[in-house]
């Protein structure tokens, strides 16, 4: 694994990381702790829950820059020492203590074979449905487990009763697979979609909401959103957007995609029409699971991906879930994440990720020559960002990110967005962030 720069590598005008660097925990409180959970095992969900609540005490603001706290969890992942993992966007892999539990789910299943599928395996997706209700802040009945944001939103797109001529508003910043979804209902039933473009670091609120309105027609039936785009991490005013919409009588889809597990938000607070996410990202699912919630009223009239059978009622959300046999054990696999998200608790997380993306980003906006692709206002992102160097094409950047520098990047190329997205996780150390610092330092003189 790299290590942290050496000092005499940092370019003089490049603001030295450690100046950023928090003080570490007075060494008591973390001997104490050490000796409660003990140095060099990995925690268990429940002592992990025992160790947030010994410092419950503490706003979430300064957990997040104490490494000693981050420590005890970045053990329990497993980590390739090839390179830094800056590519947590895509899929961030599992930490040991739910991969042990998924593992334990797949045997279970494997034993019962037939026997699980034919009895339980029905009330245990409920089940899962159900605590992530809970989680999104919504009430049972309008939430299904997909296997992945595609699904959800696109069984959205695709199961309108669209008409010729009908509108659908986007942006060129959504991603590529619902993009393509809209392009497949206009040459189906003639629909007409209309692109705006996210600026990268907006103004205000108004200058975004102001865009999306701008597109909206007497013809605009839906209008597709995303919580976080996910090549820049910008958070984007989901609410101010619903409410325009709604006033102009527009449906909103919104991509969250990137937010459920990342940043805390109720479903319901969006008061949006249709949200789809998927688990596999931010919540540390196994790969495959996702979720789609829709409000009551929207149920009966959406098309499902396949049909299920005319046992569900028009208003039973179930009627949009049929998936034919599929691996079962990752819904199973939910709950554990659940567990182990509530232990860390959802304002740690937030914190910490947020502290992350602000610490590297705040150091780099300071470098001559590169350009942050990411809102500078804290409240507009956060775990994720983007960062592109003057001149250099994002594919050659990442290149010799992981070539030179040993750090895994996602090359973003479009879309108005030029540069590499870096996406840490809570597993990530200030020293690796000290080291694309350092690198984007270098290569910006070149
Ligand atoms: C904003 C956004 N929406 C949708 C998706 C699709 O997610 P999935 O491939 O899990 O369906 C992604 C994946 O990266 C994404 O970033």
């Amino acid at each position: 694994m790299p290590t942290s720069p050496d000092p005499k590598t940092i370019d003089p005008k490049t603001p030295d990381p450690k100046t950023l660097r928090p003080k570490k925990m007075d060494k008591r409180t973390f001997l104490k702790r050490a000796g409660l959970f003990g140095i060099g095992s990995m925690l268990s969900i429940e002592k992990i829950a025992e160790l947030a609540e010994s410092v419950s005490a503490l706003p979430p603001e300064t957990i997040a820059s104490d490494e000693d706290f981050w420590s005890e969890i970045r053990r329990g992942y497993r980590l390739k020492p090839d390179y830094i993992n800056l590519e947590n966007g895509y899929y961030c892999f599992l930490p040991e203590q739910i991969l042990e539990k998924f593992i334990n789910h797949v045997r279970e299943v494997n034993y019962q074979g037939s026997y699980y599928m034919r009895t339980v395996q029905f009330e245990n997706k409920m089940a899962m449905a159900a605590r992530l209700s809970a989680m999104a802040g919504c009430e049972p009945g309008q939430l299904i487990v997909t296997r992945n944001t595609t699904e959800s939103l696109d069984m959205v797109i695709g199961g309108l009763d669209w008409k010729p001529g009908d509108e659908a508003v986007m942006a060129e910043q959504d991603y590529p697979a619902m993009l393509d979804m809209f392009r497949l209902v206009a040459a189906r039933y003639g629909v007409v979609n209309k692109v705006i473009s996210v600026p990268n670091d907006p103004a205000s609120d108004d200058e975004i909401v102001d865009l999306y309105a701008g597109a909206i027609t007497e013809k605009t039936r839906l209008l597709m959103v995303c919580h976080m785009i996910n090549i820049t991490g910008h958070i984007l005013p989901v609410r101010k957007i619903c409410d325009m919409a709604h006033r102009r009588g527009v449906e909103v889809m919104v991509d969250g995609a990137h937010t459920f597990g990342h940043i805390m938000f109720s479903i319901p607070d969006l008061d949006c029409d249709y949200f789809g996410s998927s688990l596999h990202k931010w919540l540390s699912v196994p790969l495959g699971a996702g979720l789609l919630w829709l409000r009551k009223e929207h149920i009966g009239k959406i098309w499902p991906l396949i049909a299920s059978g005319g046992h569900h009622g028009k208003d039973d959300v179930t009627r949009l879930n049929h998936t034919g046999t599929h691996p079962v054990y990752t819904d199973l696999a939910i709950s554990d994440a659940i567990d182990f998200y509530n232990a860390i608790g959802a304002e740690r997380k937030e914190a910490r990720l947020r502290y992350l993306q602000h610490y590297w980003t705040d150091l780099a906006r300071g470098i001559p020559g590169i350009v942050i692709n990411t809102p500078a206002d804290h409240g507009r992102s956060c775990g994720i960002a983007n960062a592109g160097i003057k001149g250099m094409k994002p594919g050659e950047l990442g290149d010799i990110l992981f070539k030179k520098y040993r750090i895994y990047t996602a090359p973003i190329d479009g879309a108005n967005v030029f540069g590499c997205r870096i996406t840490p996780n809570i597993y990530t150390t200030v020293s690796d962030l000290d080291v694309i610092v350092n690198a984007l330092g270098e290569l910006s003189k070149i």
